[in-house]
């Protein structure tokens, strides 16, 4: 590598794999001292040389080395030419969300993440902004829905906890012809697998909480783009409200997606392989995982993804009492919600996620009672097997 390269953030960074700027990207080592991993900057003000004479830092809420060196790496693993991170993946929603007026709408689909519907309906709808939530796997709904207003259409995929794939190009230039904007929230696949921007759409959207920390140990959010007005209104925002991560969250997430591909690669072929073990159990009525060539959206994930990811969700033959002892039986899967970690965790979207969700609703949206959701780590596959057949034979036998 050129000593003097600003790696990778300047343009000849294309030429390097995501599997080295994982690890490269926005950061070099320390010039005075060498140190190699960007410092934690425990920081809050900087020296100017002059009165409004700053060296690129005047106050941390509005920029910290760490931060910076943090939403450089992000913007390469999406290739995007900007990125901004946040204080939380809903903080990151929340400044998408800033771009609007009062009378605009929003197409957005029907099983986005929870907290998403619910920043969406009782906060925005308060303001006047209007949602029409619908069946994104569908391009004509989608298409459908817009209004001589919309402005935005926010998108999964895969989707929670079903693993809906929604054809990014596809929507995305149903949004361009409709004048809007296309924002994405990537933090199930990561960029590891699909790389949005690539695809047409106009923002991107990261929980860091999930894969890109890696380590169920920091909440952060980040958003990237390729459009210099919108990163500058993004950057404007993180100002102006504030909710930006401090530099240990940045520095931990830094380190977390370092070990990105190499995390990524084992969690799909984990959980591959458990898809395919729970598809041939006889208590097992339904697999949803995008890898299945039974999947409605195999097809298109198979285009758009590099690999199908590390969440499954299946129905068990069970009531919701049974489907509660299968995922409290587990020892190696712990029974918590969240994602992305390198541990197995386990959870009942009908009593724990999706409880909000009236059950007549739930269940038209397929979401029963014995519907179980797991976020495969990256233990030995056997073991994850024989705790899962223990849980479930133990529970249903
Ligand atoms: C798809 C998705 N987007 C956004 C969020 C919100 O992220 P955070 O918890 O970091 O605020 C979550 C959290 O579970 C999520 O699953």
């Amino acid at each position: 590598m050129d000593d003097d390269a600003d790696f990778p953030t300047d343009a000849d960074a294309d030429q390097f794999r995501i599997e080295t700027r994982s690890i490269h990207a926005g950061q070099e080592p320390d010039e005075e001292t060498g140190a190699l991993m960007t410092p934690i900057h425990a920081n809050s003000t900087y020296e100017q040389d002059a009165p409004g004479e700053h060296r690129g830092y005047e106050y941390s809420r509005t920029g910290n080395p760490t931060r910076s060196d943090l939403e450089a790496n992000l913007a390469s693993l999406e290739n995007a030419e900007y990125g901004r991170a946040f204080a939380s993946g809903m903080a990151s929603i929340n400044t998408v969300l800033n771009l609007l007026d009062s009378g605009d709408h929003v197409v957005t689909g029907n099983d986005v993440y929870g907290g998403t519907h619910r920043i969406f309906t009782q906060v925005y709808e308060n303001y006047d902004i209007e949602f029409t939530f619908v069946d994104m796997t569908d391009l004509d709904a989608i298409d459908a829905a817009f209004q001589e207003n919309t402005e935005l259409l926010w998108l999964e995929t895969p989707t929670n906890p079903l693993m809906s794939i929604v054809d990014i190009a596809g929507a995305a230039d149903i949004a361009h012809d409709h004048d809007a904007l296309c924002a994405i929230d990537n933090t199930f696949a990561t960029p590891y697998l699909q790389q949005p921007l690539d695809l047409g759409a106009d923002i991107v959207s990261h929980s860091l909480t999930k894969y890109l920390g890696g380590h169920s140990d920091v909440v952060g959010g980040a958003l990237l783009t390729n459009d210099e007005e919108l990163d500058e209104r993004f950057g404007f925002y993180q100002n102006a409200v504030g909710a930006t991560p401090g530099p240990f969250e940045s520095f931990l997430v830094l380190r977390g997606t370092k070990t990105l591909p190499v995390r990524m690669d084992r969690h799909c072929e984990n959980a591959r392989a458990i898809a395919e073990w729970l598809d041939d159990h006889p208590a097992v009525d339904r697999v949803y995982f995008p890898g299945l060539e039974s999947h409605p959206g195999h097809e298109i994930a198979s285009e758009q993804m590099a690999d199908f990811g590390g969440m499954l969700s299946f129905e068990l033959d069970a009531s919701l009492e049974e489907a509660s002892e299968v995922v409290s039986n587990t020892e190696v899967f712990t029974l918590a919600e969240s994602l992305g970690g390198v541990e197995s965790l386990i959870e009942q979207p009908a009593p724990m996620t999706h409880a909000t969700i009236p059950r007549e609703e739930r269940i038209d949206a397929g979401l029963t009672d014995g519907l179980v959701r797991v976020s495969v780590g990256i233990e030995h596959v056997d073991d994850l097997i024989n705790d899962l057949e223990q849980a479930i034979d133990g529970a249903l036998e």
